[in-house]
């Protein structure tokens, strides 16, 4: 299963999407609500019921014990979204002045939510926040960095509004450069998008340069639920959006799971991809011909 870190240049619905994601996954699921800004997941969806001795925070004194403290504490600080624990949540931040003592923790973070998602099958969806670049870099405090490094797929939360698509063109090459320099290669990044505005997921897809992996409708109704909490709108469960995020979420998995039969056959064969692509065009333009 997929690690999968949201990000977006500006607030334009990635605690919302990484909700929908986590609640409407057919697998077991974890949300890790990792954006340095602070958390709104326990004063919205949840109306408080979380209080400030549960969460992320609390992780970075037990990742300074060593790992195993890290884990007793990570399995100990989740809280169940669903009675039956299927969907768990990592509450964020309470407050963003907290961001400074989680910069070491990441690391040792990425890798126990690898841990879920390859040894015990969660999708794992990492509300990284809004990206702060300075001197062309991830912020190391005001990002949660690492997490992008070792992200199975990094996706940038896009409106297809003029404004969301031109405040993402411009973290696009230096994200796309952090994640070839320090990552797991430019190809992990890939675009969700907001089906807000007037733009098509083609020509978002043109206009940055990057795939859009998935996209969810806009649907005031139920992404104010997610954000806020207080009752479900009628229809919730079968709501468009909790249906495109379920779709959403397989084609992220899909994603991954292409990215990492790429990384297992890298293009140390030019050659054979070359062979394989003019097989596929023969056939697409009308079958091999034989004799
Ligand atoms: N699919 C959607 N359709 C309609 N509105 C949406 C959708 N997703 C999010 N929103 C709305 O957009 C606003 C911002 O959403 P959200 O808080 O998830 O953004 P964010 O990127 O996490 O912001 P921040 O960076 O401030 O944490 C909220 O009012 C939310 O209800
Ligand atoms: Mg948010």
């Amino acid at each position: 299963m997929p690690v999968t870190t949201l990000v977006s240049a500006k607030s334009c619905g990635v605690t919302t999407t990484a909700l929908a994601l986590t609640l409407a996954s057919k697998r077991s699921s974890l949300l890790a609500e990792c954006d340095p800004a602070g958390g709104t997941i326990r004063a919205g969806l949840l109306g408080g019921q979380v209080n400030a001795g549960v969460g992320l925070y609390h992780l970075a004194r037990a990742e300074r014990t060593g790992p195993e403290a890290l884990a007793h504490a990570f399995a100990s600080h989740l809280w169940h979204l669903d009675q039956a624990g299927h969907r768990k949540l990592l509450p964020g931040l309470t407050d963003p002045a907290q961001a400074a003592a989680l910069a070491r923790t990441w690391p040792a973070l990425a890798d126990v939510l690898h841990v879920m998602a390859q040894q015990a099958g969660h999708d794992v969806v990492i509300d990284g926040g809004r990206l702060a670049l300075e001197a062309g870099h991830l912020h190391p405090t005001l990002t949660p960095a690492p997490l992008l490094y070792r992200a199975d797929l990094v996706l940038l939360v896009v409106r297809g509004t003029e404004q969301s698509l031109a405040l993402a063109r411009h973290v696009i090459p230096p994200l796309r450069t952090e994640l070839t320099e320090r990552g797991s290669g430019a190809d992990a990044l890939g675009l969700l998008l907001i089906e807000d505005g007037t733009f098509r997921a083609h020509q978002v897809s043109a206009a940055l340069g990057t795939p859009v992996i998935a996209a969810l409708p806009y649907a005031p109704d139920v992404a104010h639920y997610l954000t806020a909490g207080g009752h479900p709108p009628r229809g919730y469960g079968r709501s468009p959006l909790l249906r495109y995020a379920r779709t959403a979420a397989e084609q992220i998995e899909a994603a991954a799971a292409r990215r990492q039969l790429q990384q297992q056959y890298p293009p140390a064969a030019p050659q054979l991809a070359g062979i394989l692509q003019r097989l596929n065009q023969q056939h697409a333009d009308g079958g091999v011909k034989h004799g």
